[in-house]
């Protein structure tokens, strides 16, 4: 090796360890193809990794509020795909506390056969994947009645509100939502323009049809903790920093204080009746 080459190698070495933190598995990095079967840092995947540690951090002082400082938590994780965020969580939190479960859940069955593998051989055996819906999982067997944590990252569609739904069901201590693209608003709002246009001039913000894409993405959010505020949760919306490859940068944490806020329901019908959406009161949003 050159001069160049060496610097080259030591550079990247160095960011390694920067990344690294104590204890971790380097045969769960290398699964996960965040480093490369030679133990190098994976350009591609490297801000995968940086990512889903920014995420963790935000997770773990949510897991630390719990009793015993979350070591015997469960946390359910929706649209979990390769399960990245369920690995590191259960590798670098429940993994050295010898307590708590990580449940995936995943349509996708040859992303959880994958996820299974990996935890069999790593011997992550707190963890378990499901192949069902984000809407199946609030009935599913296979998981307690209980659950602390609910995590949904980029969950497509309406799996953001499945996961809520499930969350509300199982009591969740905490919810972590980074919510994807969803399109039932949208449409909701397409299929009534007509008739809002002519009953207000507030429906010129979705007419034209990339608006209405916007207006029903950001309403969908807007929706979403209001929707938690009136069933006993307070609600924060940050942004994920460091997720600048997504314009889905939304972070939504919701944490159960069990005092449901009556204005909050009270607003969410208002919005809903403004925006000509009040089926979704039935379907989307029951007040139960
Ligand atoms: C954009 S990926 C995100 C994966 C992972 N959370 C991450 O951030 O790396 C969304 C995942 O959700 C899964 N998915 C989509 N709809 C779902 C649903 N209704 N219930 C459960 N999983 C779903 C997809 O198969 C996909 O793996």
């Amino acid at each position: 090796m050159n001069g160049k080459a060496v610097a080259k190698a030591s550079k990247a070495e160095a960011e390694l360890q920067e990344l690294l933190r104590p204890g971790q598995s380097i045969e769960l990095l290398k699964a996960l193809h965040i480093l490369t079967r030679e133990g190098r840092l994976n350009q591609d995947s490297r801000r995968k990794l940086k990512q889903v540690y920014h995420l963790f951090q935000f997770i773990e002082k949510l897991l630390l509020e719990l009793p015993e400082e979350g070591a015997h938590a469960s946390l359910a994780d929706h649209g979990a795909g390769k399960s990245y965020l369920g690995f590191i969580l259960y590798d670098l939190f429940f993994g050295p506390r010898g307590g708590g479960r990580v449940y995936g859940i995943e349509t996708r069955a040859d992303l959880v056969d994958k996820s299974r593998a990996l935890a069999k051989q790593l011997g992550f055996d707190r963890m378990a994947f499901l192949n069902i819906s984000a809407a199946e999982s609030a009935d599913a067997a296979e998981l307690p009645l209980q659950i602390d944590v609910v995590t949904a990252l980029h969950a497509c569609d309406t799996a953001t509100d499945d996961a809520i739904a499930f969350g509300l069901a199982k009591q969740a201590r905490f919810m972590v939502l980074v919510p994807c693209c969803q399109a039932e608003v949208a449409a909701c709002l397409r299929q009534t323009k007509a008739l809002a246009l002519t009953r207000t001039p507030l429906a010129e913000l979705w007419r034209h049809p990339l608006h209405t894409r916007e207006i029903g993405s950001q309403l969908t959010n807007v929706l979403r903790c209001l929707y938690l505020e009136a069933h006993g949760y307070q609600v924060t919306v940050t942004e994920l920093v460091g997720w600048e490859h997504s314009l889905k940068n939304e972070l939504i944490i919701a944490r159960r204080t069990g005092q449901r806020k009556a204005s909050a329901a009270a607003r969410l019908k208002e919005l809903l009746a403004q925006f000509g959406l009040a089926s979704m009161l039935e379907t989307r949003f029951p007040m139960g």
